[in-house]
């Protein structure tokens, strides 16, 4: 069966035990579990535990921010794939620009943390996109072209992996790309990908930068977008559900 448009929420650093319980409680109000989309909510590793019992049996699946590439260890501060899943988490965002630009997270480190995820029965959703000075020079292919060859096991398939092409210029900003743009993107993620593997047809590859209210539609009705990652709009409920109601003219 195809994979429903997937909307997931990335929270960031953002939210404390009340105030992320707020927040579900409107998004279950505002009617969340009646959507035919894919929710994903993505809470930092303090709250994970707090929602998936808030979550459960509402349809919303559970995601989270990071992971180390070991499973357990003398490594300080760091949370590892199988603790997550052993709360409850289906998903791990690997490779966000703020990871690999704040934190200096490499291609080799976000494939080890792929191949640990994946162990521990997490979906990873990579993140890849250029930043503004190679998008201008021409080089925003290359970029993403070069961040999946060096970040993606070799065996990925639909049932392992989602990408997230996030450009860097577009987080944060306000300023989305142009659909012709992320399409044109996508459409080369799309040819790497099976040029690296046969088997990688249902990948879902979402868009992730500036995504709002207004802009959602024009971006969700494009036929390689998978769904969106969706980072500001998703700590305001409205917004969120409005995000999550402009799926219900994308076909599967
Ligand atoms: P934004 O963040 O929607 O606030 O631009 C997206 C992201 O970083 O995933």
């Amino acid at each position: 069966m195809a994979t429903p448009p997937i909307i997931a929420g990335n929270w960031k650093m953002n939210l404390l035990l009340e105030s992320s319980t707020k927040l579900i409680s409107d998004l279950k109000k505002g009617g969340i579990s009646k959507s035919r989309a894919r929710v994903i909510v993505i809470p930092p590793a303090t709250l994970l535990s707090s929602i998936a019992d808030q979550i459960k049996n509402t349809g919303i699946f559970l995601g989270a921010q990071n992971c180390h590439e070991e499973l357990k260890g003398a490594f300080t501060g760091e949370v590892s794939a199988e603790m997550l899943a052993s709360v409850g988490c289906n998903y791990v965002i690997l490779g966000h620009s703020e990871r690999r630009t704040l934190f200096g997270e490499t291609n080799a480190q976000i494939k080890a943390k792929m191949s640990s995820a994946i162990k521990c029965g997490l979906t990873p959703i990579v993140c890849v996109g250029e930043n503004l000075r190679q998008r201008e020079a021409g080089g925003a292919m290359d970029t993403v072209g070069k961040q999946l060859e060096e970040c993606l096991i070799d065996k990925v398939s639909k049932d392992n992996c989602i990408i997230a092409y996030e450009p860097i210029w577009a987080i944060g900003t306000g300023q989305t790309a142009e659909p012709d743009d992320i399409e044109e993107i996508h459409s080369h993620i799309r040819n790497t990908l099976k040029a690296k593997e046969p088997n990688t047809d249902g990948i879902p590859i979402l868009y992730g930068g500036s995504v709002k209210p207004e802009n959602a539609s024009k971006i969700l009705v494009l036929p390689d977008v998978g769904g969106v990652l969706v980072g500001g709009a998703s700590l305001n409920p409205k917004d969120f559900l409005a995000i999550i109601d402009k799926t219900s003219g994308k076909s599967e």
